[in-house]
């Protein structure tokens, strides 16, 4: 093999072992972040463009050991330095980089961030923590020179430990981010969205005592609002510790011992006002133990289902809801605030929902925790999508990792109650393989919620289809995305057909839609007109009402989105049109064909 194909083979191998280097400790995120003691990093970073990777690489394909990372000006002025972040352009964080300069808006590849910033003297024996809302697609993070560790998965919290690496002026941080599609990744290289690319989230300098509170997790049972159960996990622990938790307005203090791991579970009796769409009741809850306390604010409720029934609270429930991708309405790029987060959910809670399929990949967790807050029920998604590789045991370790972080993370949040493992992906025995291994993770990290995926579907004879995909019998609720009238037929395909499943139970229909452009007007057999849409909009919710397991639905999609697969000029123009309101506000008529089926549905069912 002639020498410069060794060199690249060799590279190829060095940077993937880059983003998944072997002997680091995964980097777990903290729990209660935000609420701690610590410094934002949020706001300009410097940046490098680097599409060939030269700040990690020389032209051998070789790690350079003079890398961007260190960050460390010339020795003197003899001394060849090709680069100086502190004279770089900057970007904001959090954000995609695509949709903060032109230039970068299709851009895969490499971008290095960096920022300088001064540490105060932490308490004695205490710890310090980077901690990173997300970055896309994956990152390797360096402190003051030294590689701290990577994370693969761009919807994730993750951090690193940096107690006794800071010093108290000057300390350097850099970022390697990257967001080039991968075959191993998830997503992989087909997507109908586009694959911004940047520190999305938040960055946190943390501190916390030598011993703190990682986790802490209070719900109530599956099936008994009553009985709840509280499960905290210390890190630091040498011995076996005491923790109390407080809900003040229960009236509620209970304390219980950990083990010597730190790990301690108590359950005990209180009689909470639960949580609903209609009265989103969330309470003050600390908890506290040794130097440490932590707060939240939580929402108690149950989640089941009965036959093909959802019931929250013991009740039947209709989900009424609404898809959306996590990008800002009207500015576009990722929505990264929480005033970002109470604009979309807003438009939501206006078409009458009381539930958002947030897709395909975990959104912000501004974006759940104004669920929380307005009364919006959860579907949470997993960026398993399309066609994965479904035979690679690296895919699947980080599916299972960002699943886990994806749980850890909203795992106080009522409004969640639905964990997503997939998306349309094709039936076969190795990805049957790998989603029922999520389903067997996601049931033990938390057996109080439903678990869903969008499934396959086919023709059952003339006018018939079934849904069979052999995931549903592993399933609480089937997920259906359908598209009878855009890309299956005509609307009018809609009035004649009729929906089964191959197991009794409820069938949220995750998707139907089609496009239309925002102002464009013709009959309803236009492609693309607001007439088409409404029209469709009117022959599906018909064909649905008479499905007796459809139990919800999250119609594609409240606002359209970028997306390279719609190019079509003058009328998508780089845009998926499927949106109910367009990128810039403007609603379209179907938005009022569905806001009127909900205000419907709800008088009904009162
Ligand atoms: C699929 C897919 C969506 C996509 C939609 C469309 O169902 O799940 O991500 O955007 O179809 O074609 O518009």
């Amino acid at each position: 093999m002639k020498p410069l194909a060794a060199a690249v083979r060799a590279s190829l191998v060095f940077v993937g072992l880059l983003w998944s280097a072997p002997g680091f400790a995964a980097p777990t995120a903290l729990g209660f972040a935000d609420a701690r003691a610590g410094i934002s990093l949020d706001g300009a970073w410097h940046v490098i463009v680097d599409p060939y990777d030269n700040g990690l690489l020389d032209y051998r394909n070789q790690p350079r050991p003079n890398g961007y990372f260190l960050d460390a000006p010339p020795r003197d002025k003899t001394d060849l330095v090709e680069y100086d972040f502190s004279r770089s352009p900057t970007l904001e964080v959090p954000g995609d980089w695509n949709t903060q300069r032109p230039e970068l808006l299709y851009y895969e590849g490499t971008v290095w961030y960096e920022r300088r910033f001064d540490a105060p003297a932490a308490p004695k024996g205490g710890r310090a923590f980077v901690q990173f809302g997300a970055a896309a697609q994956r990152a390797t993070v360096w402190l003051n020179g030294r590689r701290l560790g990577s994370h693969e998965g761009g919807f994730t919290p993750f951090a690193f430990e940096v107690t006794g690496q800071l010093r108290p002026r000057g300390n350097s941080l850099v970022v390697m981010v990257n967001n080039t599609r991968r075959a191993s990744a998830l997503p992989a290289m087909n997507t109908d969205w586009w694959n911004y690319g940047g520190l999305t989230r938040g960055v946190r300098l943390v501190e916390t005592p030598g011993v703190f509170i990682r986790s802490a997790r209070l719900q109530c049972a599956r099936g008994d609002p009553r009985h709840l159960t509280a499960v905290v996990d210390l890190d630091g622990a040498r011995a076996p510790a005491a923790v109390s938790i407080a809900v003040p307005e229960l009236g509620k203090r209970v304390a219980f011992r950990t083990d010597a791991a730190g790990h301690g579970s108590f359950s005990f009796e209180a009689a909470p006002a639960l949580w609903s769409p209609e009265a989103p009741k969330l309470y003050d809850v600390t908890v506290t133990s040794g130097e440490d306390a932590v707060q939240d604010r939580i929402g108690f409720r149950t989640i089941e289902t009965a036959g093909t029934e959802i019931r929250l609270n013991g009740r039947s429930i209709f989900l009424r809801g609404i898809s959306l991708h996590e990008e800002a309405l009207g500015r576009g790029g990722r929505a990264t605030s929480r005033a970002d987060a109470e604009a979309l959910l807003g438009l939501a809670k206006e078409l009458g929902c009381n539930f958002v399929r947030l897709a395909h990949y975990p959104h912000d967790e501004e974006m759940i925790r104004a669920a929380d807050r307005m009364g919006l029920l959860v579907w949470s998604e997993l960026p398993v999508y399309w066609t994965i590789a479904w035979s690679d045991p690296g895919t699947l370790a980080d599916a299972r990792a960002q699943l886990g972080e994806e749980i850890a993370r909203d795992a106080n949040r009522a409004s969640v109650i639905l964990w997503s493992v997939g998306n349309e992906t094709p039936v076969g025995e190795a990805r049957n393989r790998f989603l029922r291994t999520l389903v067997a993770d996601a049931r033990a990290a938390d057996p109080t919620r439903l678990l869903t995926a969008a499934l396959e579907h086919h023709p059952a004879g003339a006018h018939a289809e079934r849904i069979d995909d052999p995931l549903g019998a592993d399933l609480d609720v089937l997920g259906l995305n359908e598209y009878v009238g855009w890309y299956d037929g005509l609307p009018e395909k809609c009035d004649t057909l009729t929906w089964s499943a191959a197991y009794a139970k409820p069938i949220v229909v995750s998707e139907f839609g089609a496009g239309a452009k925002a102002g464009l007007h013709a009959d309803a057999r236009t492609r693309f007109s607001e007439e088409y849409q409404a029209d469709l909009y009117r022959r599906q919710l018909a064909m649905l009402r008479k499905v007796p397991a459809v139990r919800g639905m999250s119609p594609w999609i409240l606002v359209d989105f970028r997306s390279p697969r719609r190019p079509l000029p003058g009328v998508q123009d780089g845009w998926n049109r499927k949106g109910l309101v367009s990128n810039d506000g403007r609603k379209k008529q179907a938005f009022g064909v569905l806001q009127e089926f909900y205000r419907e549905l709800s008088a009904s069912s009162r």
